[in-house]
């Protein structure tokens, strides 16, 4: 009895840890995997990739992110945290495979669009984030 008691505080205190680290973790600085900046972008240095990627972007993202990319989009006002601003170095100093891997993934309030963009797409992307560096 006294055992399965123990079990149960155990197992709650277990549950307690981890709903606390999930929390930290969506509360935290975003960051990619190590293993992301390993991705090489077969479109790097490909300007018709990077015309696709602003017509993508003027489309899908610039609603949250501003059609400059500095994160003051229209519907990025009341969102917590706020749209990444895509001009900044904390963006910009990132390797291509890390910025693809979280349009890849996405962390709430943004979406994944692993199902939405072809991986081609997201690449396409990826080099026009470039071109909006400071
Ligand atoms: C609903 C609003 C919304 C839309 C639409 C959106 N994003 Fe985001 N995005 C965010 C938010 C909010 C963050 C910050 C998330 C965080 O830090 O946890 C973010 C972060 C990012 C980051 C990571 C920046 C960093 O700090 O490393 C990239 C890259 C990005 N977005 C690209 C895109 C692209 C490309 C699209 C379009 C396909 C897009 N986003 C669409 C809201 C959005």
């Amino acid at each position: 009895m006294k055992y399965i008691k123990l079990l149960k505080l155990f197992v709650v205190g277990l549950a307690l840890l981890l709903t606390e680290a999930a929390f930290a973790q969506s509360k935290g600085p975003w960051v990619a995997p190590e293993s992301a900046n390993t991705i090489k972008n077969p479109f790097a240095g490909n300007a018709d990739a990077t015309k696709k990627g602003k017509k993508l972007y003027n489309q899908l993202c610039n609603i949250c992110h501003g059609d400059q990319g500095k994160g003051d989009g229209m519907a990025g006002a009341a969102l917590t945290p706020k749209p990444a601003d895509l001009t900044s170095d904390k963006v910009q100093s990132q390797s291509d495979g890390a910025i693809y891997w979280k349009i890849t993934n996405g962390r709430p309030p943004m979406a994944s669009y692993k199902d939405v963009l072809k991986e081609e797409e997201r690449w396409q992307l990826v080099n026009y984030i470039r071109t909006l560096k400071k």
